[in-house]
């Protein structure tokens, strides 16, 4: 049956667009979706393990999840009306888009940046405006400027954004801040290895919306993302959350791990000192050069063609992220820090795939 046939039952928008396109690859070294390498520590898994064979599976969860919330909140160090549970970041970014999605409404989002930011504002019928980063992948004011006086309803940043590694710089944000007549959602998926967070900045700007997601430190399967704002912002958002959105295994096994901070924290340091092993063997490999990052992964231009290295790598088993398709990264490639075998895996299978297309 054509798809065709039904579309005139939905909103025109969608005819232009394609589901999100998560890779699913089976390779032997998995670095292409920016996860933990670690899962959870031993006697963590344990206290997780019990405690989920005592949830009442056959009722629904708390809908406000307020167990799971105290949790986030003494790890964000934020006080709990300030905080907005999703299922995955992305479920609080769609929200967003939703409650400002009047008709003619605009999102400004940088570009490269994460794919789903511009896929989910079409998808809630917001024009996107796409303002593209300077060569080092910061903001470009003169553009955001401009874009900005398009009044957008939500401004999108990655910080660190996603898949440069970069961190915008704070003057320039803080000034985007400033100048947006609407929401500004600094998404710090990746602020663990960062360090860097605009979540004190709350009470000076109280259209700044942080997103965080415990996805990126070794919790990716639970879908658990968190939005900190003022308390207003929150109540209005909260209008439109479906009232089970954290289920709740999720709720009992996230609640668990973040009660663990050093054990979770213990992980980011080890990723962060093998993300700096890796840069430093990938900036001593001619024909390659990486971006500075902040963030678990590292993006590298190559001097050959990044498909046929691609391809190299995968047929090693090897899986990282082609991004050469994306405008501004041509013969780009983006790999996530793994443990210290497959960082190692991965360097000598990049070797051979170098080799091969001399
Ligand atoms: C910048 C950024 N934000 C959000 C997400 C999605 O996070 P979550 O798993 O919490 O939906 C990702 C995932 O790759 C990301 O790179």
């Amino acid at each position: 049956m054509s798809p065709r046939r039904f579309r005139h039952l939905f909103r025109p928008e969608l005819a232009g667009m394609e589901p999100y396109a998560a890779e699913v690859q089976t390779g032997r070294i998995r670095l292409d979706a920016n996860e933990s390498p670690f899962s959870l520590a031993p006697e963590v898994r344990r206290e997780i393990m019990k405690a989920l064979s005592r949830v009442p599976v056959n009722r629904y969860p708390d809908p406000e999840a307020r167990e799971l919330k105290a949790a986030v909140a003494s790890w964000l160090n934020v006080e709990p009306d300030w905080i907005l549970l999703g299922n995955g970041s992305d479920e609080i970014i769609s929200l967003l888009a939703a409650a400002v999605a009047v008709p003619g409404a605009r999102a400004l989002v940088p570009t490269p940046s994460f794919s789903m930011y511009a896929l989910i504002a079409q998808g809630h019928g917001l024009a996107v405006d796409a303002v593209p980063l300077d060569e080092r992948f910061d903001l470009r004011m003169e553009e955001m400027r401009a874009a900005l006086s398009r009044r957008p309803r939500i401004v999108l940043l990655g910080y660190p954004n996603n898949p440069t590694g970069v961190c915008y710089s704070r003057t320039r944000i803080n000034e985007v801040v400033d100048l947006a007549p609407g929401l500004v959602v600094i998404d710090e998926a990746y602020g663990d290895y960062s360090g860097k967070s605009f979540l004190s900045n709350g009470d000076r700007h109280r259209n700044v919306v942080v997103l965080r997601t415990v996805s990126k430190i070794g919790l990716a399967a639970l879908r658990l993302g968190v939005m900190a704002a003022h308390p207003e912002i929150v109540r209005e958002i909260e209008k439109i959350r479906l009232p089970y959105n954290i289920n709740a295994l999720t709720q009992t096994a996230a609640r668990i791990a973040l009660s663990h901070p050093r054990a979770l924290s213990a992980q980011v340091k080890k990723v962060i000192r093998e993300r700096d092993r890796l840069m430093e063997a990938l900036e001593w490999t001619r024909g390659l050069s990486p971006y500075p990052t902040e963030a678990n992964f590292i993006l590298f231009r190559t001097v050959g063609d990044a498909d046929a290295i691609h391809s190299g790598l995968l047929s090693r088993g090897v899986v990282i992220r082609n991004l050469s398709r994306t405008p501004a990264l041509k013969n780009c490639l983006r790999v996530t820090v793994g443990t210290p075998a497959e960082n190692k895996a991965f360097l000598e299978a990049l070797q051979l795939a170098l080799k091969e297309i001399q």
